[in-house]
């Protein structure tokens, strides 16, 4: 355990899991719940107001960070993944001091063996993020169990922007009757919008600008589906991403909100979204809307 005084306050660092496991052991009482958020780092707003969320909800929170190599099916994108734990640290020291840090090395985690254990997400993973990011979805479930049995959390904070996620992680958490809390969190957006990601690093100012037309297209989306079909709506997504030579649209896909699966014919009693991932100059950005 390493402790990083910020402002004179002591701040808990974990390196390996083994002291983490007793540290947690040593403070957790009958009554206290613990409040675990997964992140891979590079820090924005959006994972600070899932922080927020859980110091607000649990006497005790902690904040994972791990570039996770088997959720990356492309080894480039695993390369190119902002690593800036020193500014994370000062991120969350500042932002509260409390928060407990688990940032493993790769070998304390996978002990020599990187690979994933293969999941049935009842056909959640097929969709989407794991058609086009295959073994994607088995990384996240592999990481994430692991954390859970390290840090025992009594509810876990989850994003909305990667709804997908979101839906794969509660249905592993029924199936194997974990006992954890799935919390859903809102998106964090920037002033134009754009869904705060650790990805928007790496864009120019330039292309930050443009990619608000992401949101754009998703509001146009939501306003349209209330009076035309699916299909037609994603067409008219499409059409529009085509004449843009910034952008190059990997899907667009109004699905049922639960089952994941395409909207083909409208059921009011069913809750829709529109998902979204748009290459922006190689930097490959998702973004996602309720829409009724
Ligand atoms: P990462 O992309 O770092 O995201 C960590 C958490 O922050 C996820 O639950 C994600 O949905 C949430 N998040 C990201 N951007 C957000 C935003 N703009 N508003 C609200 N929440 C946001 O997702 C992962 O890491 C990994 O797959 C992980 C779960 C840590 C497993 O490795």
């Amino acid at each position: 355990m390493f402790a990083y005084y910020f402002n004179k306050t002591p701040m808990h660092i974990f390196y390996g899991k083994a002291a983490l496991i007793d540290y947690l052991k040593s403070i957790k009482t009958n009554h206290s719940s613990i409040g675990f958020v997964p992140t891979m780092g590079a820090l924005h707003k959006g994972h600070l107001s899932l922080m927020q969320q859980s110091m607000r909800e649990n006497q005790v929170t902690v904040v994972s960070i791990f570039v996770n190599p088997t959720q990356f099916n492309n080894p480039e994108d695993l390369a190119k993944y902002p690593r800036t734990l020193e500014e994370d640290i000062k991120k969350i020291a500042d932002f509260n001091p409390e928060i407990i840090l688990f940032a493993p090395t790769v070998d304390d985690i996978y002990e020599g063996n990187t690979s994933s254990q293969s999941f049935d997400f009842d056909g959640l993973e097929h969709q989407m993020e794991g058609k086009f990011r295959p073994g994607h979805f088995n990384g996240v479930g592999t990481i994430v169990k692991r954390f859970f049995e390290i840090v025992k959390p009594t509810n876990a904070y989850f994003g909305e922007k990667d709804f997908q996620q979101l839906q794969i992680v509660k249905k592993m958490v029924a199936k194997n009757n974990f006992k954890v809390i799935i919390k859903g969190c809102p998106i964090y957006r920037d002033a134009n919008n754009l869904a705060m990601s650790s990805r928007n690093a790496l864009l120019s100012p330039l292309e930050k600008q443009e990619a608000s037309l992401i949101y754009k297209a998703l509001v146009t989306a939501k306003a349209k589906f209330k009076t035309n079909s699916a299909s037609t709506v994603t067409k008219w997504i499409q059409k529009s991403f085509e004449k843009n030579l910034d952008f190059k649209l990997e899907y667009f896909q109004i699905a049922d909100e639960a089952t994941l699966l395409p909207c083909l014919r409208k059921n009011k009693d069913k809750k829709y979204r529109a998902f979204i991932a748009v290459f922006v100059n190689n930097i490959r950005l998702i973004d996602t809307i309720s829409l009724n």
